[in-house]
């Protein structure tokens, strides 16, 4: 009789921090390549020679290996936090303002919003994360403040703040951002004044956080919507069921075919260098090297999630 395959969710079988180090000494072989997000001035400044990974098990047990203690910000990454905000507060109606499917579009593109009058692809682009902003603006007493404990709450340490520099940089450079809140408020699908909406955005956007924060932060999203680090139960287990089909489907741009392709996690990307990505049932893990590739998405951090989902078969496929 044929064997059944040996079942990658049983953790005893890897050793994680050997793997961790095979991957780091893969990548460091490669460190340059990629280019950093200069379209937003503070982040050109970031060193490509940066590598880290962490990983947050069910347990509390924390893998990690590399530069996974540097903060770094985070970006998109925030989108998957405010997307379970704005779940949170109003339900499936969110779907009535923002679509859940694949865009094939770059993040920050403005072309289907005319022909799909002013709803957005998916929550994971910047006119989908806008959406979420206005929802969370709307439904929460001080928004920011919301943010700000939820991340804490999730990571577990009450020290995830925002970098003023980026805040301001992206503000300063966000004419398309500028463009795209205007051009959804045209269509009646902006509650709040278009400024709030985009002074949360660019706040979300310039979080610093480092691996191992982001890792515990998706955390809950491994563990049917219950978060490790505070106790709580931030989703239902069918809320993150539901967030994780949307990262595998829209979390790294339009490059989410690709991704599914090599690593096949949900996952969520940052111009920061960040990957977030989630093995259902078993860990939150994060990943940060900030060379990006043509797509946005960190060059070295997608090979390194490819490797890990090769070396320990735990892609969802
Ligand atoms: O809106 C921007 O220009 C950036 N702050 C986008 C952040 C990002 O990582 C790409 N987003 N989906």
């Amino acid at each position: 009789m044929r064997k059944p395959p040996p079942n990658p969710h049983d953790l005893s079988r890897h050793d994680l921090d050997d793997i961790l180090g095979t991957i780091n000494e893969e990548v460091r072989q490669r460190f340059g390549e990629g280019e950093v997000a200069d379209y937003i001035p503070s982040l050109a400044d970031v060193p490509k020679d940066r590598f880290g990974m962490a990983l947050a098990l069910l347990d509390g047990k924390i893998h990690e290996v590399g530069h996974s203690r540097e903060r770094f910000s985070i970006q998109s990454l925030s989108k998957v936090h405010t997307l379970t905000l704005a779940l949170e507060a109003v339900g499936d109606g969110l779907w009535r303002r923002v679509d859940r499917e694949p865009s094939g579009d770059p993040f920050n593109s403005l072309i289907q919003l005319e022909h799909e009058k002013g709803i957005p692809r998916n929550p994971f682009m910047n006119a989908g994360a806008l959406i979420c902003a206005d929802v969370i603006l709307s439904n929460f007493d001080d928004a920011e403040a919301t943010l700000l404990a939820f991340m804490r709450a999730r990571s577990g340490n009450p020290e995830v703040g925002t970098d003023e520099a980026v805040a301001k940089s992206e503000r300063e450079s966000g004419h398309r951002n500028v463009a795209m809140a205007n051009f959804i408020r045209s269509y009646d699908n902006l509650d709040n004044d278009v400024q709030d909406v985009l002074d949360f955005y660019y706040l979300q956007c310039s979080l610093c956080m480092d691996c191992v924060d982001l890792a515990r932060s998706v955390q809950y999203l491994a563990d049917g919507g219950h978060c490790g680090a505070s106790g709580v139960q931030v989703t239902t287990a069918e809320g993150a069921t539901r967030i994780n089909s949307v990262m595998m489907t829209a979390g790294t741009y339009d490059a989410a075919g690709d991704f599914a392709y090599y690593v096949g996690l949900p996952a969520k990307s940052g111009v920061g260098g960040g990957i977030a990505a989630v093995v259902p049932h078993v860990m939150g893990l994060c990943v940060w090297s900030p060379g990006l590739d043509e797509k946005g998405n960190s060059l070295l951090g997608r090979y390194a999630l490819h490797r890990f989902t090769r070396m320990t078969g735990l892609s969802v496929f």
